[in-house]
């Protein structure tokens, strides 16, 4: 767990930009309304060089950067490069940062409900509206968009992500990486692959192969995550 000096705020730096690094700052924003828990530095970003919403850029998303701020103990990490098109590709850019774990960020908005039993670990985001259910696990680098329900017992490996609007069934296995895109449905059970994808509105009623991507209603396999 991210230890929590009560008299100062923690230091946050976001690794990402406009899309999933602007969703997790409003989450933070969001936190903050309720207890001044992070002061957000600014973005590590390749290709911006101006503010994004009132945050700098301090720099690439590179070792060297990142050393710098390593050296603060106070200053934790948000990695938001998971994206579709990047699928797996963004891994090898995360693990060259070689930031330990434990400063990851796990940022939950304050008006997800999540029971009391539910594990949530580093660099995991819970956006607005979420209601995750009893004996769920989420694991490391996992991003949950707005308005998901999460049913009793899923389980969400490392770096799996689930877009806006979606319903993960009980049960459900999200296997590492495995990515599911806006107004999905999952059948309570079913496991989707390692970096398996269900692309958006699909409704996923049998398991998914590792590295397949899915579509529509039920859902069928139109190819593989390359
Ligand atoms: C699945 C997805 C990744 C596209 O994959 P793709 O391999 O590029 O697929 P294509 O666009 O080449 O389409 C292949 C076929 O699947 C169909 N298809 C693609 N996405 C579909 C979807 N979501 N639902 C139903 N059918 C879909 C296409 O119409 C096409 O059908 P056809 O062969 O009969 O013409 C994309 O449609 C998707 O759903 N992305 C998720 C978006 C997302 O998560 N955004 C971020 C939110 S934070």
């Amino acid at each position: 767990m991210i230890k929590i000096n009560k008299f100062e705020m923690k230091k946050l730096l976001i690794i990402g930009g406009k899309g999933n690094g602007t969703l997790v700052l409003t989450v933070v924003e969001n936190i903050n309304k309720f207890h001044k828990e992070w002061e957000v530095l600014g973005f590590l970003n390749d290709r911006e060089v101006d503010p994004i919403m009132g945050f700098p850029i301090l720099g690439k998303v590179e070792p060297n950067v990142v050393n710098k701020y390593l050296k603060d103990p106070e200053v934790y990490f948000f990695y938001a490069l998971i994206s579709v098109k990047l699928n797996f590709n963004f891994l090898p850019k995360l693990e060259s940062l070689k930031i330990p774990r434990t400063r990851f960020a796990t940022l939950v908005d304050p008006s997800a409900v999540i029971a009391n039993n539910v594990k949530i670990g580093y660099g995991t985001c819970i956006s607005p509206l979420c209601c995750i259910n009893s004996y769920s696990r989420i694991g490391d680098f996992v991003q949950i968009w707005s308005q998901v329900i999460i049913a009793t017992g899923a389980i969400l490996k490392n770096y799996s992500y689930v877009a806006a609007n979606s319903y993960i069934g009980a049960y459900v296995e999200m296997s590492e990486g495995a990515y599911v895109g806006p107004s999905v449905s999952i059948l309570e059970f079913v496991k989707m692959g390692k970096w398996s994808l269900a692309g958006m509105g699909s409704v996923v009623v049998k398991d998914v192969p590792e590295y397949t991507k899915v579509v529509g209603n039920p859902s069928r396999i139109i190819g593989e995550v390359k």
